[in-house]
């Protein structure tokens, strides 16, 4: 595992999209041979979607022949919502770069079979072969994706009960209010994220301070799902100053 500790929060953005751009371009994708990019939401990724943007527009990066995944949705959030995982990436990035419409893939929470929507993620990043590059954040408890502490660590995509915690932390994009916070959601699984060639996770904030202290000095442990990543021969864990706090 890299660790890779920056003074703040600005700077794990920049980190984190620079080297992005630069793994896009050493790749150098086409139409037949696209980067696969496994893409994560919440407050920590802001920054560093804020900066791809930028190298975007300032002509640094293409995304034309990137074809993304995102991590997981909400259950029984309309796709519309301004709060679903679907309307946080087009609001967030989507909408600001050439990516093309259909080499975006988010896992669709309002599916009527929603088991049989999670094996058909599956079978389309398998499709692809192997996702290059997962981005990720981390949660106050360690949980990855939604990958809720006590997930098996061999975990597909699938259906999984939010916690309390995880509710609540999300709550502030609901108005505060934890009755508005989905309490079901789906997400790919531990074994998903470490099938990926290479994860980096983005680490902000002292509140994720034992996060990160189990994922680098802890046991591999199915209640801190993030520690897994030790198992991963290329893992990257980009951080700023106050989330290293228990190290
Ligand atoms: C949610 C997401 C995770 C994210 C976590 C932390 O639970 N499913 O992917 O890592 O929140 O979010 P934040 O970056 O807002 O702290």
């Amino acid at each position: 595992m890299r660790l890779i500790p920056l003074k703040q929060a600005e700077q794990v953005g920049m980190w984190a999209a620079r080297y992005i751009v630069d793994r896009i371009n050493e790749f150098a994708p086409t139409v037949e041979r696209p980067f696969i990019l496994g893409l994560p939401t919440g407050g920590t990724p802001l920054a560093t979607y804020q900066q791809l943007i930028a190298l975007h527009q300032r002509g640094e990066v293409s995304f034309a022949n990137v074809v993304t995944f995102n991590m997981d949705e909400y259950v029984g959030l309309p796709e519309a919502h301004p709060q679903s995982y679907h309307s946080f990436m087009y609001n967030n990035f989507f909408n600001h770069i050439d990516i093309r419409r259909e080499n975006i893939h988010i896992l669709n929470g309002n599916a009527a079979d929603l088991i049989a929507e999670c094996n058909r993620y599956e079978e389309q990043i398998r499709h692809y072969g192997r996702i290059h590059l997962f981005l990720g954040g981390v949660g106050n408890d360690g949980h990855i994706a939604f990958n809720e502490p006590a997930s098996s660590l061999s975990s597909r995509t699938r259906i999984k009960t939010l916690t309390e915690d995880t509710r609540l932390a999300n709550a502030r994009f609901f108005d505060g209010d934890l009755q508005q916070v989905p309490k079901l959601a789906l997400t790919v699984g531990v074994g998903t994220l470490l099938d990926a060639e290479e994860i980096m996770i983005l680490v902000t904030g002292h509140a994720k301070a034992q996060a990160l202290q189990a994922a680098v000095e802890g046991s591999v442990n199915h209640l801190w799902t993030i520690s897994a990543l030790q198992l991963h021969p290329r893992s990257i864990m980009v951080c700023d100053e106050p989330s290293t706090m228990e190290l």
